[in-house]
């Protein structure tokens, strides 16, 4: 049955705008406009969707059915691609304010029951998680619970750019696979659905049943211009994390000065005292709370201000308890701390603290300008780790930089892919130093196919002419340095485009250079972060190497024991390069856009560099 289910301040702006005349002339979908202010859609025929004409640098439209508006970017003159806006419930009208009555957007918006989601982009990666269309940032919610591992993640399914925040939903059996799902939580009236995570409530402690997926997140709105309002609130779910009941006492935790940026709840089980402990990002430090049901919440203590570079403010707070060395009877907290703007290299990066926690306060070990990045790449941000794997820390990255990230080359049908799940673990390091290192999970290795065996040689040069068909490929090997100069690999396509991993014996450290890797334009339209000053942007341009604009450019870390022979794994997908080296000990993740995809190889070296056991192997992905 066809049912109208417009909200009745809805049917007011759709009786106020002729309605009436919107009479069934035959035409699937016909418009009452007024002005160019209020439209109203009556659909003659009943589907589940009707499909949005996207023209990407248009301004946003609202787009209504119920009570909350979706900021679509509805094409005024050009089609970039379409979105499907689902028809609930048999809804025979929508309400669009802002858009022209001239709009292209009138003439191309159809009906349908099904949306192809069969891939269109040249650079979706093949074996790296990406949302099947729309936009995605950071992965929220990490938790495994019965043989699932579910991602959510921040998601916009009414365009590819960020906007209309909703988690979005994938479930993986082995981290590897992942199959689409609805998106799980949908923004609200409350707001946007940003970043958090989720628990499995074994007890029940929060009244919703044994065992239950909990969710928690932050709502966002803007409130006045330049201003917002971020609390943190609850859903539940008793399907398995497939769909999510809002809790009716939202929010749960509001900040307690106004602070305007509130936000990413992270919420963990602490043992010793039998209580929940929820991390928020508040500004430039990190608030903590404890409940006993997960709905009241106590505020307990802050920590973070003035650590690590500065100017930044604090996102997508984690912590987690590691044993040092493997070692199970010496444990140590970890505060992963992602931050935007402030990352060595530019823009998002996400960096770690070792210390204590005491059940109330957190303190570090080092001091406050001792920063250490997980990740040296500038494609690795709003990590967080999965909740309820025992003996098993897993980080997922989002793989991109706020600096670009909604200017990547796109055809529009997504934007933005997951770095490589990697498991963490802490080590000492030659300097005394507590260290994360970032390893991709085990699992990665049953994708390996094919083995072109490259085998043992002192450089010199080696080419390798091709390793892949597809541009999906892993590369191991083992490089002892030469003393002088640089060493290491070019990861090239048949026009020359490259990326190279290489050390510098000068500086002791690894490189990866993606100054001509393929397409960087899109980055010269960025601008810098409101919060950045002109003298942490110049020292930042200055630190990279090989600046050409904030994407076009080489990142390095520094290489402990560099004389030794180090373990390196390289996994190349259609637009990224990953970097593991020693058991991920330095792990150095970045895109990149080649024209045509990777698929040689060449060693290179200034001094005499050893290479060992050199093995690159194909993947088994569905070459799409
Ligand atoms: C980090 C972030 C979070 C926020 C979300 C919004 O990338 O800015 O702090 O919750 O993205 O999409």
């Amino acid at each position: 049955m066809k049912r109208n289910i417009l909200s009745p301040s809805l049917l007011l702006a759709a009786a106020a705008a002729g309605l009436a005349a919107c009479n069934n002339t035959g035409d699937a979908i016909s418009f009452a406009h007024q002005g160019d202010t209020l439209t109203v859609a009556h659909m003659a025929a009943q589907t589940k969707y009707v499909i949005l004409p996207i023209q990407e640098d248009r301004p946003e439209a609202q787009v209504m059915l119920g009570d909350v508006p979706m900021d679509v970017r509805l094409a005024v003159d050009k089609v970039d691609y379409t979105v499907p806006f689902p028809l609930r419930g048999g809804a025979d009208s929508l309400v669009v304010r802002g858009l022209a009555a001239n709009a292209l957007a009138w003439q191309e918006m159809a009906l349908a029951d099904t949306f192809d989601v069969t891939n269109r982009e040249t650079f979706r990666p093949l074996y790296h998680h990406t949302p099947s269309y729309g936009w995605m940032n950071d992965a929220n919610g990490l938790v495994y619970k019965d043989g699932e591992y579910h991602l959510y993640f921040q998601y916009n399914p009414y365009g590819s750019v960020w906007g209309n925040m909703h988690w979005g939903h994938s479930v993986s059996r082995d981290l590897v696979h992942w199959q689409h799902l609805p998106a799980a939580i949908e923004r609200d009236t409350m707001g946007h659905i940003f970043s958090g995570s989720c628990v499995v409530d074994h007890e029940g402690s929060a009244g919703f049943g044994k065992d239950r997926i909990v969710a928690f997140y932050t709502s966002h709105i803007s409130t006045t211009p330049g201003h917002q309002r971020q609390q943190q609130c609850m859903a539940y779910s008793t399907d398995n994390g497939r769909t999510f009941t809002k809790y009716e006492g939202n929010p749960i935790v509001t900040p307690f000065d106004g602070l305007e940026n509130f936000r990413d709840p992270k919420v963990f089980w602490y043992a010793p005292e039998k209580k929940w402990v929820m991390i928020v990002s508040a500004d430039k430090n990190m608030r903590f709370y404890e409940s006993r049901d997960l709905k009241q919440w106590t505020y307990l203590s802050e920590w973070g201000e003035g650590y690590g570079p500065q100017p930044n403010q604090f996102e997508c707070p984690d912590f987690v308890q590691l044993p040092v060395d493997g070692d199970e009877s010496k444990q140590k907290w970890v505060m992963i701390v992602n931050i935007n703007p402030g990352f060595a290299y530019g823009g998002s990066g996400t960096m770690y603290f070792t210390g204590d926690f005491d059940g109330k306060r957190f303190t570090p070990d080092t001091a406050p300008e001792v920063t250490k990045w997980l990740d040296w790449g500038k494609d690795h941000y709003a990590t967080v780790c999965y909740s309820n794997t025992p003996g098993r820390t897993i980080a997922m990255p989002w793989m991109s930089n706020w600096q670009y990230a909604n200017l990547t080359p796109s055809k529009g049908q997504f934007r933005s892919a997951n770095a490589l799940p990697r498991e963490l673990k802490l080590f000492t390091g030659r300097d005394g130093g507590l260290y994360l290192s970032a390893a991709p999970v085990d699992e990665l290795a049953k994708l390996r196919g094919k083995a072109t065996e490259i085998g043992a040689f002192a450089l010199g040069e080696k080419k390798v002419e091709k390793v892949s068909e597809n541009g999906a490929f892993e590369l191991v090997f083992t490089l002892t340095p030469a003393a002088k100069g640089r060493s290491g690999v070019e990861i090239l396509n048949d026009k020359g485009e490259k990326t190279l991993v290489y050390f510098d014996a000068e500086n002791q450290r690894v490189v990866m250079d993606r100054t001509e890797a393929g397409i960087s334009d899109f980055a010269d339209k960025t601008e810098p972060h409101h919060l950045e000053t002109e003298a942490s942007r110049k020292q930042t341009v200055e630190r990279t190497l090989n600046y050409k604009n904030d994407f076009a450019l080489a990142t390095y870390a520094p290489v402990e024991a560099f004389a030794e022979a180090h373990e390196m794994r390289i996994f190349v997908d259609r637009s990224s390069v990953e970097l593991f080296v020693d058991g991920g000990r330095v792990a150095m993740t970045n895109l990149v856009f080649p024209t045509n995809p990777y698929s040689q190889l060449r060693f290179f070296s200034d001094g005499e560099a050893k290479v060992e056991k050199a093995v690159a192997y194909t993947l088994n992905v569905s070459s799409k």
